[in-house]
């Protein structure tokens, strides 16, 4: 298994392994959500690959302030092998190597096994309530 920064030719294979991870919700626009990736901080966009296959993703951010993760997900049938667990600490290690001192990430509330990963992997649940407000509609997808 190799962790490394998406390509532009990952492209419909990562939105296809969202896909399968339902992770595409219908107020994101995947396909935008890339795009506005590779002119952010593209090399905080991480992949797993398995025999040429992209299995994993994880899209990491940092605003100078706070890290972020985002879209972490791992085709079903290579989960439980610690592909997450990979990929969040790669992307740990380059949020550090950039002085980054805290990671943030939302987890829906229902998703109770991820949470437990999260724990699992240092994370801890915040007593702040996460608000949004959306700035560009973009297209149903
Ligand atoms: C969540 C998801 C990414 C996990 O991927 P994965 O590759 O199976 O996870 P890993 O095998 O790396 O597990 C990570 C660690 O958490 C642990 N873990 C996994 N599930 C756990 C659970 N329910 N409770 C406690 N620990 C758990 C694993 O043992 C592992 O720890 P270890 O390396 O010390 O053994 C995958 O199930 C997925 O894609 N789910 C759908 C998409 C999703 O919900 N993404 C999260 C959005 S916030």
């Amino acid at each position: 298994m190799e962790i490394r920064v998406f390509r532009q030719d990952d492209f419909e294979e990562v939105i296809t392994l969202w896909e399968r991870c339902d992770l595409l919700r219908p107020w994101n626009d995947p396909e935008m959500d890339i795009e506005r990736k590779m002119n952010h901080d593209p090399e905080l966009f991480l992949v797993a690959e398995v025999g040429g296959e992209i299995v994993g993703s994880v899209m990491g951010g940092y605003d100078g302030h706070r890290g972020a993760a985002y879209y972490l997900g791992v085709h079903p049938e290579f989960r439980g092998r610690g592909i997450a667990n990979a990929l969040l600490n790669r992307l740990e290690k380059k949020l550090i190597a950039r002085g980054c001192p805290k990671i943030n990430l939302m987890v829906r509330e229902e998703n109770d096994s991820v949470l437990a990963m999260y724990e699992h992997l240092g994370y801890e649940v915040q007593d702040s309530i996460s608000m949004g407000k959306r700035l560009i509609e973009d297209q149903e997808y």
